[in-house]
């Protein structure tokens, strides 16, 4: 349902059904032209927290880690909390020299040589799977593919055992948003428990045998001169399960639905007019799978006017941002060949997304087997079809579908088992 700004003093931005069951679009939009720093109230309570909309001051917000600080939560869950219990061990709720030591550290894994092994088995797993979404004609591109490819790349770069796959899909999506309702208190805790066990577990063992990969990284590291903790280790592969599963699947789901909906879009893709690299830009923006980031302010500042105060808490809106008519001509279209496009999707700054690389090349994979393995043309009877209604999440964070049913027909000219024989070959 579509909201206008009169809307606003009734809406709880804190509220996941919000974001899953209503369009928020001319309400963004009001903001930023009107009211750009505007304080939102709690329904039913005397606080309340800022609500910035602009791209320049999100990202400046973003870049100012001094003034604007991650520790006291980086979403509105932990913000309005009060405090989050990971602050000072998560990189992502980190802030200062120790933070950078640590991201240098995890940084180490995310390299593009560190990453080729990955990524080489992203391209085949995708294209692997897209075929048999062809070849079987009718699927659901949110379950039988895109849940299928980023965890697993996680799960590589952790070398979680295979076995233990099924248990950790299971326990993310349960974690951060629920695909029938607002997740409950307790299924959100339990999850998160089980996760954090999961990994305090997997931690032990890659003491006693090391190997190559980033928890076995972060156990031999050292940050501020001593050895991480237990639970600075655990901590921080849990952040990677959370941040690089839902986030970047929601992308690669949200986008094929905009090919579907935007025959042209798909046009552009398919032709090569829109160059794959350049449509992954355009779906991280289009999707904004992150709807915002929480800050606190740790000194008085003024915003467009408006009196922030030191201690107040201050959310930054990707989705509003990545539709900045002031940054992004035609914001509201889809446009595959956008360039420039210097989306805020992976964020700004010294918190900018770890896994950016990681999650480009798995969208890449998706929209290069679309475009190769898919036939012309959107709609009915063509290349790409809706085949029912997508499903959408409910989560204040995050925002996607985890349902796309889809048709997908076969391009004539694409021989099956050509991907898998040329990802051999790679
Ligand atoms: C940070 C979004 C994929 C790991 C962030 C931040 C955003 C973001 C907005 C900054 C949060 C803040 O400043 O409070 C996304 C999106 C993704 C994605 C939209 C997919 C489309 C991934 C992947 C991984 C990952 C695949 C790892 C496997 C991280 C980590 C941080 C982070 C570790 C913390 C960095 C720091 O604080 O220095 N991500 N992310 N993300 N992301 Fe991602």
């Amino acid at each position: 349902m579509p909201l206008r700004p009169d809307d606003l003093p009734r809406l709880d931005l804190a509220d996941p059904r919000l974001h899953a069951e209503s369009d928020l679009t001319e309400v963004w939009r009001y903001l930023r032209d009107e009211e750009p720093a505007y304080w939102h109230q709690e329904p039913g309570r005397e606080s309340g927290y800022w609500v910035i909309t602009r791209y320049a001051d999100v990202a400046g917000i973003y870049r100012d880690t001094v003034r604007f600080t991650s520790e006291h939560g980086n979403v509105l869950e932990t913000l309005l909390a009060g405090a989050d219990s990971a602050a000072g061990k998560m990189a992502a709720v980190t802030d200062g020299p120790h933070h950078a030591e640590l991201r240098g550290l995890m940084l180490k894994a995310f390299t593009p040589k560190a990453l080729a092994p990955i990524v080489r088995s992203v391209r085949r797993v995708t294209g692997r799977l897209v075929e048999e979404a062809v070849l079987r004609g009718e699927s659901d591109f949110a379950t039988d593919v895109a849940a299928r490819v980023p965890l697993a790349a996680i799960c590589d770069l952790l070398d979680v055992p295979d076995a233990d796959r099924a248990q950790i899909l299971r326990l993310t999506s349960s974690a951060l948003a629920s695909p029938d309702g607002a997740p409950t208190q307790t299924d959100t805790w339990t999850a998160k428990s089980e996760i954090l066990l999961y990994f305090a577990q997997l931690a032990e063992s890659r003491r006693e045998r090391p190997g190559d990969d980033l928890v076995s990284l972060l156990v031999r590291g050292r940050v501020g001169g001593r050895p991480l903790t237990g639970e600075e280790v655990v901590l921080n592969c849990y952040s990677l399960i959370l941040g690089g599963d839902e986030t970047t699947r929601f992308s690669m789901i949200g986008g094929l639905r905009g090919l579907i909906e935007r025959p042209q879009a798909w046009a552009a893709v398919k032709s090569g007019r829109a160059a794959i690299e350049t449509a992954v830009e355009e779906v991280l923006r289009w999707t904004t799978p992150t709807l915002h980031a929480g800050r606190t302010a740790t000194q008085d500042a003024l915003i467009h006017g408006s009196f922030i105060e030191a201690g107040d808490k201050v959310t930054v809106w990707n989705v509003s941002a990545n539709r900045d008519e002031r940054q992004f001509p035609d914001a509201d279209v889809f446009d595959p060949a956008r360039t420039p496009n210097k989306h805020l999707t992976f964020a700004y700054g010294p918190h900018f997304c770890l896994g950016s690389y990681l999650a480009r090349a798995e969208i890449g994979a998706a929209l290069e087997a679309l475009r190769t393995m898919v036939a012309d043309g959107a709609g009915e009877g063509a290349g790409i079809e809706s085949a029912g209604e997508p499903r959408p999440v409910y989560s204040n964070f995050l925002s996607g579908f985890s349902s796309l049913p889809v048709r997908l027909r076969m391009d004539p000219r694409y021989r099956p088992g050509t991907w898998a024989a040329q990802s051999d070959q790679a």
